[in-house]
């Protein structure tokens, strides 16, 4: 049988580990996805650099040459359509979505947050959590609606916070189970197997 695969667009500002995380399982046959393009607002980006080495299409869309964010937006929504992206993929993007973008594709972005929200929603959330005392922190993989880190959550994993932790250990041992967590929830989308009711992502079996 052949499998259908969903054609991803991957918007990320910076480091891209999760982008090569997504890459590597998809290579490996384990998430049935393919990636059209990458788009990001910093042209130097590591992720881009990781994109152009598998030579998926990478876009810069530079914030300096528009006014606002509705009309950066516009133009990366364009793009992204015209790439024929059916599922939109946050993977370290810095700049907040307007609803331009968010309204164009309709709980077909995901986003990856490193917290087990609602808590701790925004940045530099590992330090918070630390701050903050909690014995359990984690990562999201949640719909983008217009809040903050406040779409529908899909999948989450747990990690537990250890008393030698600093914000270096905690975010690597975050990192590592986002790495496994964001391909899970694209391979379950991609296979029709989100139902979305409300606030709650049901998983079918
Ligand atoms: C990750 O921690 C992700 O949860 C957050 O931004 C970071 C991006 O890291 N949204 P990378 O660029 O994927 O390495």
């Amino acid at each position: 049988m052949q499998i259908k695969k969903i054609a991803l667009g991957v918007l990320a500002s910076g480091r891209g580990s999760n982008l090569q995380a997504i890459i590597d399982n998809i290579e490996a046959g384990q998430l049935d996805a393919h990636i059209r393009i990458v788009i990001s607002d910093v042209k130097d980006a590591c992720a881009m650099q990781r994109a152009a080495q598998y030579g998926i299409k990478t876009c810069f869309i530079d914030p300096k040459q528009f006014k606002g964010r509705e009309n950066y937006d516009q133009v990366v929504a364009e793009r992204l359509k015209a790439e024929g992206v059916e599922l939109v993929i946050l993977a370290g993007y810095m700049r907040i979505l307007s609803s331009t973008l968010v309204r164009e594709f309709p709980y077909r972005i995901m986003n990856i947050h490193p917290a087990l929200l609602p808590a701790f929603p925004g940045l530099h959330v590992q330090r918070k959590a630390l701050e903050y005392g909690v014995k359990f922190s984690g990562c999201t993989v949640h719909f983008v609606d217009e809040g903050l880190d406040t779409g529908p959550i899909i999948l989450q994993a747990v990690v537990p916070v250890q008393d030698d932790d600093n914000e270096e250990s905690l975010s690597a041992r975050i990192l590592e189970q986002e790495h496994k967590l964001y391909s899970r929830a694209i391979q379950l989308y991609s296979e029709g197997r989100l139902q979305i009711e409300g606030r709650r992502v049901r998983v079918e079996t």
